[in-house]
């Protein structure tokens, strides 16, 4: 409990002032991302270089886009793995949750329409789908923010210049939404001749060289029992989460959680 409450601290603190080129401190209000170094360093590497937190991704430099394969009950597409979150950790597999709770919206939906933000939310409607028999989506999308959210140091309210309410969930969600397009993995293991299946299996290694293969990275793969379920594509951040450029990179070796074989990648319309 310690670390995470010194973690949160420090992010409240680093979000007070905003130090300027001219080495006047300058009320936050003012931060602009165009004071951001061109030369920022990736999260989790030379942490000390870069103080201003709303340009370096300081406290959860490693970023896992994580996705559900949900059969039972299906959600989503039957060709399309769903979104779960974007969830930073502290560049050591640790994470902290709910740093803000003053930031904990009640209606992710009510924002994202009020800022217009309406490609997002429809996106959302058919790829960002909670398991029924644990609540809504909007229910899910809250979770994530409030858990997630709120814990990146770049997403910070002194960050933020925009006065629109849940300005920064805005970004995060654009930003999720924006990601998960990139890592289709249906198609990645599609592309390598793996389907979903109620009678083949699979070892976690093949599947995991198949993902590679396709997409050049090595995720982490999650079973439910001896059924695939869950996945998390890792990556590093090169400034802030509103604008900055992701760096994959390779799951740590034992980040994944199936059995060494027998998986089933079970079709989601059975
Ligand atoms: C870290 O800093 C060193 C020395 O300034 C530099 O050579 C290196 O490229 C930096 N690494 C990253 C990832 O920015
Ligand atoms: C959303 O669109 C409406 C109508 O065009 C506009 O009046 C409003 O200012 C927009 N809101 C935001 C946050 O951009």
């Amino acid at each position: 409990m310690l670390p995470i409450l010194a973690a949160c601290a420090a992010l409240l603190l680093a979000g007070l002032v905003t130090a300027s080129p001219f080495g006047v401190l300058e009320p936050a209000s003012l931060f602009s991302r165009a004071l951001c170094s061109s030369s920022l360093p990736a999260s989790c590497q030379n942490t000390t270089q870069e103080t201003n937190l709303c340009c370096f991704e300081a406290l959860g430099g490693s970023i896992l886009q994580t996705q559900f394969w949900d059969t039972k009950p299906a959600t989503g597409p039957t060709n399309s793995w769903t979104i779960h979150g974007l969830w930073p950790d502290h560049c050591d597999g640790s994470y902290s949750e709910d740093c803000d709770p003053s930031r904990d919206y009640s209606s992710i939906t009510d924002i994202l329409t009020d800022a217009n933000a309406t490609s997002t939310l429809s996106y959302m409607q058919t790829y960002w789908k909670n398991d029924p028999n644990d609540g809504s989506d909007e229910e899910l999308w809250e979770h994530e923010w409030a858990t997630h959210g709120t814990f990146y140091s770049t997403l910070a309210p002194d960050c933020i210049t925009s006065s629109v309410y849940g300005q920064d969930a805005v970004y995060f969600f654009g930003r999720v939404v924006g990601l998960f397009q990139t890592l289709n993995t249906y198609q990645f293991l599609e592309s390598q001749g793996i389907t979903p299946s109620s009678s083949t299996t699979h070892t976690q290694s093949s599947l995991l060289s198949a993902l590679q293969a396709a997409s050049g990275y090595t995720p982490a793969i999650s079973c439910s029992g001896s059924d695939l379920s869950q996945i998390s594509w890792y990556f590093n951040l090169q400034g802030s989460l509103i604008d900055g450029t992701f760096l994959p990179y390779n799951a740590p070796s034992g980040s994944s959680d199936c059995p060494s074989s027998g998986i089933k990648y079970l079709p989601k319309n059975e």
